[in-house]
């Protein structure tokens, strides 16, 4: 049997599946939940409410071997070629190695800061970090610096500006004292608009606060372009480099989590990369048929090819992870959402679902109502925290509580013949991960979790999860456009957008 066949396979498997339901998978298989679990350290995840049996489950195991999943997982880590159409390999596992060269000066720089030897321009104590990034370069330390508020060992604080919204810019500024705050540029590129215009604005603002140098004394750059943050004036010495290999949206664990690394003190963000570093261990050593991110990617290729259910809802049930959606949505959605393969075939296998999500228990009160009643199943991933570093334990179970109770209605639903309105129709798919305790070690292991099944996702389905070049269109025509807004009056563009020029002038100069 080749790959082809068994993707045959396993259409003819979803036609079989269809007719049954997730309740009674649980009914003709007592070994289950055996099958369908997995525990880590501090971390265990349970596939066993996903809509697919033993029989699907190797068939999509066969398809992995076909796909040869497990050398060019290895590949990857031995940094050959995997980003096809940069010609690059993807280093992301290599920057949480302990031997790897980027980790000295970090471990120096925040030793350094937490003594009081890196100061203000005039010898002031730093207080605060403003952390100027965007997409990769920014959701991942925002969202670490978020989920790991109660282990931050430093009393160093970091704000984070995005958007090139200057009501961003703004508010991370206000109330800050220049003289004890550092400005990071975090950009691969160093030529993102968003995050040059936003670091101008910093420059500006420490020059006028504290004299011409302030800027070159105050402001760092993490950057694959040690050039172009030269130019910009930041001092060589100022400059953190990472190497072009390092995917934004896989670039946490390198200098790019530098601010995080300033607050969460060296052990932690040691802790941080020991997790990630064991979740490489597993993806490398495991079989595949305990593998956690392999089955994870094997059963979103089943929901998104087999089973058709093109969305998928990421629901943390811990206010500290609510930002793990936002960063999911780049990590899959701009890794897998692509129409053509490695070699710039068109791809006919989907590797992207429509991410989204939010805290639990606050998505109940928002989305949850479409994914019990919608005609549309979209599978959830929930996650849970069992011991919480709160000091309300009524409220920890009541998040684990709803969390389970959310996945039981899911699956089981409730028959109301009587009423359609409240009829459940149950058999709606979902992961539950559970972590032990939110600690840097378990985070770096669920993050660096998600970054493998998206790998490898986008390897069942034929898809470089490495480049991004759906992007670029659109930076293009806005640099165009801002020339149009300034005055220019080329290049035309279609009737609709003239339209909206015209009214945006019209309005602007009233
Ligand atoms: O959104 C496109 C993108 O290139 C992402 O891949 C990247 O994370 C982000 O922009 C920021 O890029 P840079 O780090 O080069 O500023």
């Amino acid at each position: 049997m080749n790959e082809y066949d068994t993707l045959h396979e396993l259409a003819n498997a979803a036609k079989r599946i269809n007719a049954t339901s997730i309740k009674e998978l649980f009914v003709t298989n007592s070994e289950r939940l055996q099958e369908f679990t997995v525990s880590l350290r501090g971390m265990h995840v349970d596939f066993s409410r996903q809509k697919l049996d033993s029989e699907t489950l190797g068939l999509l195991l066969n398809y992995a071997e076909q796909r040869k999943v497990a050398k060019f997982l290895a590949q990857m880590a031995e940094g050959e070629v995997v980003n096809i159409s940069e010609n690059l390999p993807a280093g992301h596992i290599k920057t949480r190695q302990q031997n790897n060269k980027s980790a000295e000066p970090i471990r120096q720089f925040v030793e350094n800061l937490h003594k009081g030897i890196i100061t203000g321009s005039d010898g002031r104590r730093i207080s605060h970090i403003v952390h100027i990034g965007i997409g990769g370069s920014e959701l991942g330390p925002r969202l670490v610096y978020d989920a790991l508020k109660r282990s931050r060992g430093s009393a160093i604080k970091v704000r984070f500006v995005a958007n090139v919204d200057a009501a961003c810019i703004n508010d991370a500024l206000s109330g800050l004292d220049p003289a004890s705050t550092l400005v990071f540029v975090v950009s691969k590129s160093f030529s993102t608009a968003e995050t040059i215009s936003n670091a101008k604005i910093a420059r500006d603002w420490l020059n006028q606060h504290l004299g011409d140098n302030a800027s070159s004394k105050q402001m760092y750059a993490i950057t694959a372009n040690a050039e172009k943050a030269g130019d910009f004036g930041i001092k060589a010495k100022n400059i953190f480099a990472f190497e072009n290999h390092i995917g934004g949206r896989f670039s946490l664990w390198s200098s790019v989590g530098l601010s995080l690394a300033a607050s969460l003190g060296n052990d932690n963000w040691q802790q941080l990369l020991a997790g990630a570093r064991a979740m490489d261990q597993h993806l490398l050593q495991t079989p595949i048929s305990r593998n956690l991110p392999i089955l994870s990617a094997l059963i979103s290729f089943w929901n998104l090819n087999f089973l058709k259910t093109p969305a998928r809802a990421i629901v943390p049930y811990a206010q500290r992870l609510s930002l793990l959606p936002l960063w999911l949505q780049q990590l899959i959605m701009e890794s897998n959402g692509k129409s053509v393969t490695s070699t710039g075939k068109p791809a006919d296998l989907l590797a992207a679902p429509v991410v989204f999500g939010d805290a639990g228990t606050n998505a109940q009160h928002a989305f949850f109502q479409a994914l019990h009643q919608a005609p549309n199943p979209v599978p959830v991933d929930f996650i849970g925290v069992i011991k919480d570093a709160e000091n309300h334990p009524g409220q920890s179970k009541a998040l684990l509580a709803n969390l389970l109770a959310q996945s039981i209605a899911l699956m089981c639903g409730k028959n109301d013949q009587q009423n359609p309105q409240t009829n459940f129709s149950g058999d709606r798919p979902s992961t539950t991960i559970l972590l032990d305790e939110l600690t840097p070690f378990n985070l770096g292991g669920l993050l660096a979790f998600y970054e493998h099944e998206t790998v490898v996702l986008a390897h069942l389905c034929r898809i470089n999860p490495f480049d991004q070049w759906g992007v670029e269109l659109g930076k293009e025509l806005a640099v165009q456009m801002q020339n149009r807004l300034d005055g220019a009056v080329t290049p035309k563009y279609d009737l609709a957008t003239e339209a909206m020029l015209k009214y945006i002038n019209k309005r602007h100069d009233q």
